[in-house]
Parts: C-alpha cells; sequence; structure tokens
C-alpha cells in the first residue's frame, strides 16, 4: 500500500539528521513539532546569545540550515516538502511548517543527504591549492535555489575590506565581558555535554590564516602541525546575502548555507562559517557598503578550502538527542515507542 505520510519512524530518522545542522556555537535554537499530516520548525529562544547575536540572525540562520538539512533528509528518504515559512504572523518563532509528498530521490538528493554526515566545521588552515571556479560555482547556484545570493570575495580591494572587517570586528567582541562570557559558556563544556563547541574542534591557539583572522574559542586544543601552518592559505571567502534585511531573510540564508556547506562537504571541500563581522552592526553596515556596494544585505561569511592532505579527522561536535528537540501534537496518533 503507498502511504501518503512519512510514518514516525523515518520522520524521527530525518530529524536526528537535521540535529546535525550547523549553529552558532552549536546552540542548536530548535525545535520540531509533528503533526498528522506536517512537521513544524520552531525556534528555540531559550538558546539565544544575546551578547554574540543580539539581533538573533545567526539563531535564525541556523535554524534555516535546519530546515535546509531536514527537506535534504526527507528528500533522499523519499519524500519532497511543500515548505511554508513563518506560516502564522501572530508567532514569529514558528519557523516553517513542511508537507511532505512521495517522491523518488535524485542523485542530488542522496549525495547531499550522505554529506551530512561527514560535514564538520574546520577552522584549522587550508592548503595553498585553489578552489576551482566550477566547485564554487556549484555552491553559488545551489544557495541561489534558495533565495539567496552568495558572492565570492577572492581577491584585491573587497577581499582587503572584508579580511580588516571580520578582524575589527572580533576585536571588537574580545573587548565586550558580556561577549567573552557568552563565548566561554559555550566552548569546552566537557565530553557529555551535547551542545556548544567541544575543545577538540577549537584551535588551541589564536590564529589568522593567511588574512582571515579566525573566531578565538578559549581553551581549544586543537593543534595544527607547523608545516600545515607555513603553507600559504588558499581559503576562499564567500559572502551570503539576501536583498532584504528581515527573519524570513535570515531564515532563507540559513536554508541556503546548509547548501552551499552539503554542497562543499560533497565536493570534499572543508569549510567554515564567520559570523563575527556581522554581528557588530557598524560593522555589518561596512561590509554591506564597501564589499557589496549597498546592493544586498550580508548575513554569514563561508570559508572554503582544501584540508592540508596530512590533517588528521575532526570528531563530530555533538548534538542533542532526538527525543529532546521533538513534541508531537495534540491529537497526533504515535505509537508508544515514537516517542
Ligand atoms: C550562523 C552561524 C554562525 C557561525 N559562526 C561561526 C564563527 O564565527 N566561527 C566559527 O568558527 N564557527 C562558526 N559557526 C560554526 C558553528 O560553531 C558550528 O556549526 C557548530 O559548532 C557545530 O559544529 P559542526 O558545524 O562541526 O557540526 C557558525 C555556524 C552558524 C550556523
Amino acid at each position: 500500500m503507498t502511504t501518503t505520510r512519512p510514518d514516525h519512524e523515518t520522520l524521527r530518522g530525518a530529524i536526528a539528521l537535521a540535529g546535525r545542522a550547523p549553529s552558532v556555537h552549536n546552540t542548536q535554537p530548535w525545535r520540531f513539532l509533528i503533526g498528522e499530516h506536517s512537521v513544524h520548525l520552531m525556534a528555540d529562544r531559550t538558546r539565544a546569545l544575546p551578547a554574540t547575536d543580539p539581533d538573533g540572525r545567526d539563531l535564525l540562520i541556523s535554524c534555516g540550515a535546519a530546515l535546509h538539512h531536514l527537506r535534504t533528509a526527507l528528500a533522499a528518504l523519499g519524500w519532497s516538502s511543500e515548505v511554508h515559512r513563518i506560516p502564522n504572523p501572530a508567532d514569529p518563532d514558528h519557523l516553517a511548517a513542511l508537507e511532505p509528498h512521495r517522491h523518488t530521490p535524485s542523485d542530488e538528493d542522496i549525495a547531499l543527504a550522505a554529506a551530512i554526515a561527514h560535514r564538520r566545521t574546520d577552522r584549522r588552515s587550508f592548503s595553498s591549492w585553489p578552489v576551482p571556479p566550477g566547485h564554487l560555482d556549484l555552491m553559488i547556484r545551489r544557495a541561489a535555489e534558495l533565495g539567496a545570493l552568495l558572492i565570492p570575495v577572492t581577491t584585491g580591494r573587497l577581499r582587503t575590506h572584508l579580511a580588516d572587517a571580520i578582524s575589527q570586528a572580533a576585536s571588537t567582541q574580545q573587548a565586550d565581558p558580556a561577549y567573552t562570557a557568552e563565548l566561554a559558556a559555550w566552548t569546552g563544556r566537557g565530553r557529555l555535554a551535547d551542545d556548544g563547541v567541544p575543545a577538540t574542534s577549537a584551535l588551541a591557539r589564536p590564529a589568522f590564516h593567511g588574512d582571515t583572522r579566525m573566531r578565538d574559542f578559549p581553551n581549544g586544543t586543537l593543534i595544527e602541525s607547523a608545516e600545515d601552518t607555513a603553507e600559504s592559505d588558499a581559503g576562499e571567502l564567500l559572502v551570503l546575502a539576501t536583498p532584504d534585511d528581515d527573519p524570513m531573510s535570515w531564515l532563507r540564508a540559513g536554508e541556503a548555507a546548509s547548501a552551499a556547506l552539503l554542497t562543499a562537504a560533497d565536493l570534499d571541500l572543508a569549510s567554515c562559517p564567520l559570523s563575527q563581522a556581522l554581528e557588530v552592526a557598524d560593522i555589518r553596515a561596512l561590509v554591506e557598503e564597501l564589499v557589496l556596494d549597498n546592493d544586498a544585505v550580508p548575513h554569514l561569511i563561508l570559508r572554503v578550502g582544501w584540508a592540508h592532505p596530512a590533517a588528521g579527522p575532526l570528531p563530530q561536535s555533538p548534538r542533542r538527542p532526538v527525543n529532546e528537540v521533538i513534541d508531537f501534537l495534540p491529537g497526533t496518533a504515535h505509537r508508544s515507542n515514537d516517542r
């Protein structure tokens, strides 16, 4: 018999994969509600970062990434999703309602879903091998399909402006005790923690890779070889932007970030989102003016490149158990082992 909606085990599996989405400081600021015919994505503001992300831009980008991960996982499992974004004006934290429909997975669906398991945020230096333009083009195309511009800022004056903005924002944030306290609270929470940035994924020393200053997480233990850091770093910077600056745009930027990062992972590229320059309002305005010529609003920077050939695999960062992020809407029939 052909079923018209995924069973709860399928949904639970897809939501577990959605939970692998990148999120700012690994806060995982989302919840999923399962209804009879739909799955709902909710923002979880109890996991917000008021000092780092006062507007909640990063929070909604993170939720957008989870939304795209969920669609990708469902697509590979044979379900396309009709998505209604921010469907209830009275509840701005109700970010999306997804209605699954049977479909035949494409090769792209399967490849992107497979990339979920091996994508990592890689904060190490990258090798001197250039990223092929065709690889960047594919990331740009997939981001565009989700309504966002992904703009490579490769060389010259614009690249200098962007790298300067990242560095300046890092200095501004480091001077803010509320920011450093928040960062410390979300970093190196210990082996049993199921959220936050683990020490093993954070660099042991503050680092510039080429012109690019990395976020300085405290108490990191990730060490690079002197040989690797001596090589010039050919990491590309791409700015993710949309025409407007509102929660819908932030959500879409997150979906596009997910598409670009999974595409990079599928191409074996290493990647790292960078958001500091866009968390500080004045500096975000500078990036908008000097790098984007006021044509679009920047939401996130993606750094991509080739990992050094001898660099070891990175550990997976932790996630909350799927049961903690799932609820059932009242009246939704579910078997007892679905909980
Ligand atoms: C909106 C957003 C902003 C982020 N900003 C940064 C950043 O500035 N620096 C950084 O090293 N990682 C950044 N990250 C990556 C997260 O720290 C990372 O996704 C999280 O720790 C989970 O690790 P994983 O991506 O390896 O699964 C960001 C991720 C998102 C979604």
